[in-house]
């Protein structure tokens, strides 16, 4: 249960890359539970930092940004989530390339992370939440009964987004993209705060060799054994 208020929670963690969103996607439908992108929260902060002009170095500015991050959360079909940003829908500019490594230098600052805490915290409602993120099981919610850690080679992360893209009609380097992910990565796993990890008692998901089907069974497995379904 989350430390909030008995409602059921299921954190999945993990690098970029490694099928968290979709796979969440797909239990969030399959469970009726709400669902947490905790990852757009900072990819927000970071495009109201650049359409405000915070510099990325100003932690206390981006930290009162992330406070009041004037967002909504809209569900569509297929588990979609249209992202609505002081009245603009900005679903397709926070998942640029420059966003991404943007919300990851935003991410490694303690006063935002704090800022956003209560936010995410506030996700956990009846009858229970997927929260898709780096530190749902070690820090936003420690007392989920079921925590997940998803991963996969970086160069099979890199193959995945480069695909991706192509189906897109985007154009893409599949080099640029692999030395993006690692840089990422780093980021991520060495930052002093909230540092990318398993958590506690996670059941680890090496998904390298697995399809998204093959996981959502995993997944859906570990939450048979613990009597959530
Ligand atoms: O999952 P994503 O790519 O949308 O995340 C964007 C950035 O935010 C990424 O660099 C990691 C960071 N992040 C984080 O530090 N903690 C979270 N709970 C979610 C994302």
């Amino acid at each position: 249960m989350s430390q909030e208020n008995n409602v059921p929670v299921l954190t999945i963690d993990g690098p970029g890359g490694a099928g968290k969103g979709t796979v969440c996607q797909l239990m969030a439908k399959q469970l009726g539970w709400h669902l947490l992108d905790s990852g757009a929260l900072y990819r927000l902060t970071a495009l109201a930092a650049q359409k405000h002009g915070v510099p990325l170095h100003d932690e206390a500015s981006l930290a009162v940004l992330a406070q009041h991050l004037d967002v909504q959360f809209i569900p569509q079909d297929a588990g979609l989530m249209q992202t609505v940003l002081e009245g603009e829908d900005v679903s397709l500019d926070i998942r640029t390339e420059q966003v991404a490594g943007d919300a990851s230098v935003v991410a490694a600052l303690p006063l935002v992370r704090e800022a956003l805490l209560s936010r995410q915290r506030d996700f956990a409602q009846v009858p229970g939440l997927v929260a898709d993120g780096r530190d749902m099981g070690t820090v936003v919610f420690t007392q989920a009964p079921v925590k997940i850690y998803l991963t996969a080679s970086a160069e099979e992360r890199a193959k995945r987004r480069y695909l991706q893209l192509k189906e897109k009609g985007a154009d893409a380097d599949i080099v640029k993209i692999l030395q993006e992910i690692v840089q990422r990565d780093e980021r991520d796993m060495n930052r002093e705060v909230a540092p990318l990890k398993p958590a506690q008692g996670a059941l680890i998901v090496e998904s390298t060799n697995m399809s998204i089907e093959q996981v959502v069974d995993v997944v859906m497995t570990e939450l048979e054994r613990q009597q959530l379904v």
